[in-house]
């Protein structure tokens, strides 16, 4: 199965990836995710991204079109992905049905994760993350059983230095500039489902699950 999941930052898109790749048995690819992994390593792509994200701001496309180009080559991606966060940009997207063509892959479905600006806000100030395994909770609606420890590995949560309030507003507004067109672009294709992420988590996950189970 070769997903793509979309929506404005805070949408749930990590949580429901997590869950997903549980389900159906494949790689979980965020851009996101690598841009951060860079960072922790120091490395020049991490340094140039830290700029941007701290920003609000999206990496350049060459950059990030450049490293996803290569992950999706690996061969665990061979029979399914779930690509998180990517594309964000009508020329990302584009440069996406280039490098699946070249691959032979085929979309299965767009999964746009929505959910009101006020909303999102709130979720992305209140989340916390896991230092040591990545795992996502958040103070109020996914909370850990102790405060600032990690339920599945006791580590220690932190904040990502771009969920603070005023790099969150910049970044909605950088998704409505830049992202949303996108939707268009895959309803286009008859690829397009739209999923309310204002329900619950698991409720979420089975509107999900049906979406893709029924091909709409
Ligand atoms: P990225 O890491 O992709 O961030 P994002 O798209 O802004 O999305 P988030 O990770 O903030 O949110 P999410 O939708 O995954 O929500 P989550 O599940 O955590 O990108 C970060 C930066 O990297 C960008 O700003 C950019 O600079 C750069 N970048 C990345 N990709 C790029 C690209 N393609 N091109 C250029 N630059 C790129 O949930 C949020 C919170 O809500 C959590 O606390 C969670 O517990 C909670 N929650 C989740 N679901 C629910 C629910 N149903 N009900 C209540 N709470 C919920
Ligand atoms: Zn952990």
């Amino acid at each position: 199965m070769f997903i793509l999941l979309m929506g404005p930052p805070g949408a749930g898109k990590g949580t429901q990836a997590a869950k997903l790749v549980e389900n159906f048995k494949i790689p979980h690819i965020s851009t996101g995710d690598m841009f951060r992994a860079a960072v922790k390593e120091g490395t020049a792509l991490g340094k140039q991204a830290k700029a941007c994200m701290d920003g609000g701001q999206l990496v350049p496309d060459s950059v990030t079109i450049g490293i996803v180009k290569e992950r999706l080559a690996k061969d665990d991606c061979k029979t399914g992905f779930i690509l998180d966060g990517f594309p964000r940009t009508i020329a990302q997207a584009e440069a996406l049905d280039r490098t699946l063509t070249e691959l032979i892959i085929k979309l299965d479905r767009v999964i746009n994760i929505t959910a009101p600006g006020s909303e999102l806000v709130g979720r992305m100030t209140g989340r916390r993350i896991c230092k040591s395994c990545g795992a996502t909770y958040h103070v109020t609606f996914n909370a850990p059983q102790a405060i600032g420890v990690c339920d599945k590995c006791s580590g220690e949560l932190y904040q990502r230095d771009d969920d603070r309030e005023e790099t969150v507003t910049h970044r909605l507004a950088v998704y409505q500039t830049q992202t949303q067109p996108l939707i268009e672009y895959y309803q286009d294709k008859g690829l397009y489902t739209e999923i309310n992420g204002l329900q619950p988590i698991d409720d979420v996950l089975q509107d999900i699950v049906n979406s893709l189970r029924g091909g709409q």
